[in-house]
């Protein structure tokens, strides 16, 4: 029941303008090595307080949704390994750099996770993407799988799988388990969420201890109908819909 559900904690924020910094509610903390939240900057807070307002509209709802994504998408690519790559600068001199190295591909979670796309092409240009359609049922909030298309080699890739919305975990679950039957090695999964009930994660990252989840913020847990709280309702509804 949603009243024994601890509330998440609250943190200053911000630089000091004045005497005191505002304070606002933070990610939750999980204690799993597989488990990434991005760092609660005074920015992603101030972008996820826009789309939790259900005063938002779409247009904004849309724009800040994407600026979130980006992040994501930033920091998932920070997961993926690189090589040593040494160049010579315009002053003559050696830059010891690095370059990525390996093949990957986004796989989104339809409807919602389709949002993510463009965020993952504005990052890496021509990236291949598979999709994988995935209906959460309204009155049992059981996942059901309707279709997928992945690209054919893609247990040679690094998946970058992509859904904002993650709450029983049921979907996400059900995806991974269709990437892994298709050879795809759980360590090469990256699941990027924009926000996670805490027991949706921690089942998700005990069950799947090698598998890297990137989200922008843990949140207080689950409502009566399996909706995240206090959330943003809907994702796919506001960001296509309404
Ligand atoms: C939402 C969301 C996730 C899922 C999360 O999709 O985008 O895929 O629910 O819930 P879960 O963790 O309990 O499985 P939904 O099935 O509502 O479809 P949509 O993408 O069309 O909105
Ligand atoms: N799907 C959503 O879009 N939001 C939730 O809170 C749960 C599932």
């Amino acid at each position: 029941p949603v009243t024994t559900v601890p509330e998440s904690p609250a943190a200053a924020i911000g630089p000091t303008y004045k005497d005191t910094k505002p304070k606002a509610t933070v990610s939750t903390p999980v204690h799993h090595e597989n488990v990434h939240i991005l760092p609660q900057t005074p920015q992603l807070i101030a972008l996820l307080t826009m789309i939790r307002d259900k005063n938002t509209v779409r247009a904004d709802f849309i724009f800040y949704s994407n600026r979130i994504i980006r992040l994501l998408v930033e920091e998932g690519l920070n997961h993926l390994p690189v090589i040593s790559h040494p160049v010579t600068t315009p002053t003559g001199r050696i830059y010891s750099g690095v370059k990525f190295e390996g093949k990957i591909c986004g796989v989104s979670i339809m409807r919602a996770g389709e949002a993510m796309e463009q965020g993952l092409r504005d990052c890496c240009r021509s990236v291949r993407i598979g999709k994988i359609l995935i209906q959460r049922d309204e009155e049992t909030c059981k996942p059901r799988l309707f279709y997928d298309k992945l690209p054919e080699d893609i247990a040679d890739r690094f998946v970058l799988l992509l859904d904002p919305m993650f709450a029983t975990g049921g979907s996400a679950t059900m995806a991974v388990e269709v990437l892994i039957s298709r050879g795809v090695p759980e360590e090469r999964i990256l699941f990027l969420n924009l926000i996670a009930s805490p027991e949706g994660i921690n089942g998700f990252a005990t069950k799947f201890p090698k598998l890297r989840v990137i989200t922008a913020f843990v949140d207080q847990g689950l409502n009566e109908k399996n909706y995240i709280i206090p959330g943003l309702g809907d994702f796919g509804d506001r960001y296509y819909c309404i």
